[in-house]
């Protein structure tokens, strides 16, 4: 059966527009059935908006991290959510979400975990830090979420090269197209209900993954 997303987001939502475009084209067995933001402004409400998808803003208003992540688990089930997907959401989701929702929140992290993660490391801040280092690759990592921050099951990792001449703005750039692939394909993996965590591993089972249609994207 066709699977019910959620997907949380604090900005752009190029990543949204992506899983949107991908699921309406049938690559992703599964709906972007909500939007919730943690911020008024986001352009994702826009994109959300463009698309006829129902959206929710959830103001974080100095609440707790559990309190917060409280009034987002009730809202996903009521809107009866299979997968939370956090595309650019700056809020850390805690408490009983985390464990009523295991392995059934993917996250997305601009780097190769676990390089340049953790507490801070988000946005412009971490491609600086990542040039500065002097490392010659970065990435993108798509994770199930646990209780810490960038910690959970890895299922999805693509490096990007760092090159000699990269500023903020081209690395991230690079790193976002590869995200735009990524992200889909990991999401589409559990839909088809193809990801096994085995403790830290996730296992992609059911078939050859290279000739699966997640490949082509
Ligand atoms: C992405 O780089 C993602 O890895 C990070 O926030 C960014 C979101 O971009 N967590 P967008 O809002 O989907 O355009």
């Amino acid at each position: 059966m066709s699977k019910r997303i959620a997907v949380l987001v604090s900005g752009n939502g190029s990543n949204l527009e992506r899983l949107i475009e991908l699921s309406r084209a049938g690559f992703i067995d599964g709906e972007i059935s909500l939007v919730i933001s943690s911020n008024e402004k986001a352009f994702a409400l826009e994109r959300a908006k463009r698309h006829s998808i129902p959206s929710r803003i959830l103001h974080f208003n100095s609440r707790s991290c559990d309190a917060y992540s409280d009034v987002i688990l009730q809202t996903i089930v009521d809107c009866e959510i299979d997968l939370i997907v956090l595309a650019g959401f700056l809020k850390i989701l805690s408490g009983k979400i985390i464990e009523r929702f295991r392995n059934r929140i993917i996250n997305l992290h601009p780097s190769l975990i676990p390089s340049f993660c953790g507490k801070g490391m988000y946005g412009e801040r971490l491609h600086r830090a990542v040039i500065e280092s002097g490392v010659r690759i970065t990435g993108a990592t798509v994770h199930f979420v646990d209780g810490g921050t960038d910690t959970g099951p890895i299922i999805l990792q693509e490096a990007v090269p760092v090159l000699c001449d990269d500023t903020v703005e081209s690395l991230s750039g690079r790193v976002a197209l590869v995200e735009h692939r990524l992200l889909p394909k990991a999401v589409s993996l559990f839909c088809k209900d193809r990801l096994t965590v085995r403790g830290k591993r996730v296992l992609i089972t059911g078939g050859s993954y290279e000739n699966s249609v997640v490949e082509r994207l």
